[in-house]
């Protein structure tokens, strides 16, 4: 005899193990394979899945630095330091905002006004 009870949960199991990565990914708006290699230099302020996570922190906190204390030097974890630069740093190591942030934050529904003023390159 089958036992349908035993078959219809494991294949509840087996849907939302496949499934539930995918829809996590699609919550963070990480569908990422599309996204242009960086230009320049092969390390990031901070490894990538800090990034992914802490980049808008990142951002304000560097925003406040400059604005509130014309600190405009970042010291990386790697013992390496940085000029704080939207423009200069971020994107000059990425290259057109429009095709790397933009893109990233149509699929995660995130619009940012900071083009207004800062030169997307
Ligand atoms: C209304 C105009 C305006 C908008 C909108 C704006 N900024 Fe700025 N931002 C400035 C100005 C002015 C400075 C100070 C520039 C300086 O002193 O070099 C600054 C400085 C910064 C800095 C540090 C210096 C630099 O050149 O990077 C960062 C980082 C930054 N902003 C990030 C952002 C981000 C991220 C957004 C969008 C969420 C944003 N800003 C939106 C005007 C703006
Ligand atoms: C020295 C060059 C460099 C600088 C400067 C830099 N990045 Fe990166 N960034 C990288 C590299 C390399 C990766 C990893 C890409 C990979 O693994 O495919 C990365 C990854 C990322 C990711 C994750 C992308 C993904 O596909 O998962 C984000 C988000 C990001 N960077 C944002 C920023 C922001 C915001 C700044 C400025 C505060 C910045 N980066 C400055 C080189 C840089
Ligand atoms: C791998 C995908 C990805 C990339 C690439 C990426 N972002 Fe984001 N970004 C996100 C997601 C998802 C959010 C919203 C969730 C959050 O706040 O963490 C976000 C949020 C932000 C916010 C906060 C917006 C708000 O309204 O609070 C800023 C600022 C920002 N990103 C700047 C950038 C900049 C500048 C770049 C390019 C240098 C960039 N991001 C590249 C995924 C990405």
């Amino acid at each position: 005899m089958l036992d349908g009870g035993r078959i219809i949960g494991g294949l509840a199991i087996l849907i939302v193990g496949v499934a539930g990565p995918l829809w996590l990914g699609a919550a963070r708006g990480v569908k990422t394979e599309a996204l242009p290699k960086p230009v320049a230099g092969d390390r990031c302020i901070e490894p990538r899945e800090e990034m992914r996570k802490n980049h808008p922190a990142l951002l304000a906190s560097w925003r406040e630095r400059v604005v509130r204390f014309g600190d405009r030097v970042h010291h990386q974890d790697d013992g390496r330091d940085v000029r704080i630069s939207l423009t200069g740093t971020c994107l000059g190591c990425h290259g057109k905002a429009a095709a790397f942030c933009d893109k990233c934050h149509a699929q995660a529904a995130v619009t940012l006004s900071c083009w207004g003023c800062h030169e997307q390159q």
